[in-house]
């Protein structure tokens, strides 16, 4: 729960901009009254207005790249720590805003936040993933999307106007990032530091089989030390790997891809046309309370979050995926349909069935799948590279469609999600034909699968997989109760 802290916060930034839009443009609009006795002119307001959205992103983008530096340096927890600082500090500039008269203060805040969040979905996942059993990974690493999902949700009921989205509580509703960290920075040293860095990486084993006792609740874990001393001496072989080497080495090749293109299908699925402007897309189906479907959209979106975690177990990463893409697809079918055809009552009902089909989809498999699987197709040493090179590419193509969505939905109209559906399939068909299934084995185990040469041991019947068969069935050696 320490951890996921972290998660939330990247939820409840990436839903926080959202509601007080018209507040905030007010405020620019006064600032500069008050400095040259001239309001900004309507363009330039809006340029103030989405460089301020978008800049988050930007942060995203270098935080995200910069966890594997960190982790390695400081470990984890520590990490996690220090990222905190980040969060004080961007949620210090934005809450002071307001009385400093400066909108500035507001970018720059947005900037460091955004820094911090591109942090946390690295670090959460990472840490989460290497201290969870085999066997209950996937539950485990879904908790960081549930993280964000109910950050999101809080953050669309905060910025309600008669909560703290009114014209003199917008500075505390985008400072109120600063509590979470603080409650974090209290609960993270109670948390154990990751067994698998502490020993791996520190070669501290006595201190990893502490840290394991704690978060088994246990006294006997030589099976877990035993599967991370097998990785360590196989990582001992190919020692620290840079971002460079993930795409020279055939062994990392393979994988690198797969979780470069987990990513973008997560992003360029078009989620978030949907979170980030949501509101608008029901005002033009003629719903008429927009916000509140939008808070429905989030409700929808923790439930079936909360669904996933409950079968990500059962069903397997590959085949809710699967399911999640091709429904979405057809949900944004659906909605091109009903928002092409006018704005009758039951069309805005059926935009609104879509809308929530298509969240609840996304959550099925291509919302939390691609933030936990990078850091089961990767083994301690590859790891840090590829959780910063993946986070790059989420936090890129998440910019992307930030900032292009308005502009092509000018331009496209009722038919803009077509082009989701487009990349839906192409992510489908790739997905099929290239990700593997990593349910219920370990971390060695799904290295081995991707390695150039099939090695003896009898694992390496999953080899094969990564040719684009159908999974094998799991080998005798998985730990799955
Ligand atoms: C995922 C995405 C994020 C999106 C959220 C919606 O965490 O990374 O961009 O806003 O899901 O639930």
């Amino acid at each position: 729960v320490g951890a996921v802290i972290g998660s939330l916060q990247f939820g409840y930034n990436t839903g926080v901009i959202n509601a007080p839009e018209e507040k905030l443009r007010r405020f620019f609009h006064n600032v500069s009254l008050e400095r040259t006795g001239e309001p900004f002119s309507p363009g330039t307001n809006t340029m103030v207005w989405s460089f301020a959205v978008a800049i988050f992103s930007v942060g995203g983008m270098a935080g995200s790249f910069s966890v594997g530096v960190l982790v390695t340096k400081f470990g984890r927890r520590k990490s996690m720590l220090l990222a905190n600082v980040l969060a004080l500090i961007g949620g210090g500039f934005m809450g002071l805003s307001a009385l400093c008269r400066s909108y500035e203060m507001i970018i720059i805040g947005r900037l460091i936040i955004g820094v911090f969040c591109g942090l946390c979905t690295g670090l959460t996942p990472m840490y989460v993933g290497e201290i969870s059993p085999t066997a209950v990974r996937g539950a485990f690493g879904t908790l960081h999307q549930l993280g964000v999902v109910l950050g999101i949700l809080v953050a669309q009921i905060f910025g309600l106007e008669f909560l703290l989205g009114s014209d003199n509580l917008w500075p505390l509703l985008l400072a109120l990032t600063i509590l979470p960290a603080i409650l974090q920075s209290i609960m993270l040293p109670f948390c154990p530091e990751s067994p698998r860095y502490l020993l791996i990486v520190l070669n501290q084993e006595e201190e990893a089989r502490k840290a394991l006792v704690r978060l088994r609740g246990c006294e006997d874990v030589s099976d877990d030390i035993q599967e991370m001393k097998e990785e360590g001496i196989k990582m001992a072989r190919e020692k620290k790997v840079s971002i460079l080497e993930l795409f020279r080495s055939p062994n990392y090749r393979q994988p690198i891809i797969i979780a470069i293109v987990l990513q973008l299908s997560q992003q360029l699925s078009g989620i978030n046309a949907v979170f980030y402007y949501s509101t608008s897309i029901f005002a033009t189906a003629g719903v008429s309370q927009p916000i509140y479907a939008t808070i429905g959209a989030g409700v929808v979106n923790t439930v079936f979050t909360v669904v996933s975690l409950f079968l990500v177990e059962r069903a397997g990463r590959r085949t809710l995926h699967l399911i999640g893409l091709a429904g979405m697809a057809i949900f944004a079918v659906v909605m091109t349909i009903a928002l092409s055809l006018g704005t009758t009552p039951s069309l805005s009902y059926l935009a609104i069935v879509a809308v929530f089909g298509f969240v609840a989809s996304f959550e099925m498999g291509p919302g939390p799948i691609p933030w936990f699987i990078v850091a089961e197709l990767f083994s301690q040493g590859p790891r840090p590279a590829a959780m910063a090179v993946s986070g790059l590419s989420n936090w890129t193509a998440n910019f992307v469609v930030g900032l292009g969505f308005p502009k092509l939905a000018e331009l496209c109209g009722p038919y803009v999600f077509i082009i989701f559906v487009i990349f839906l399939i192409l992510f489908f068909i790739f997905t099929f034909l290239k990700v593997p299934e990593t349910r219920g084995r370990t971390f060695d185990d799904i290295a081995q699968g991707f390695a150039a040469k099939p090695s003896v041991e009898p694992e390496a019947v999953i080899a094969g997989l990564t040719e684009g068969k159908d999974p094998a069935p799991m080998s005798p050696t998985d730990k799955v109760p």
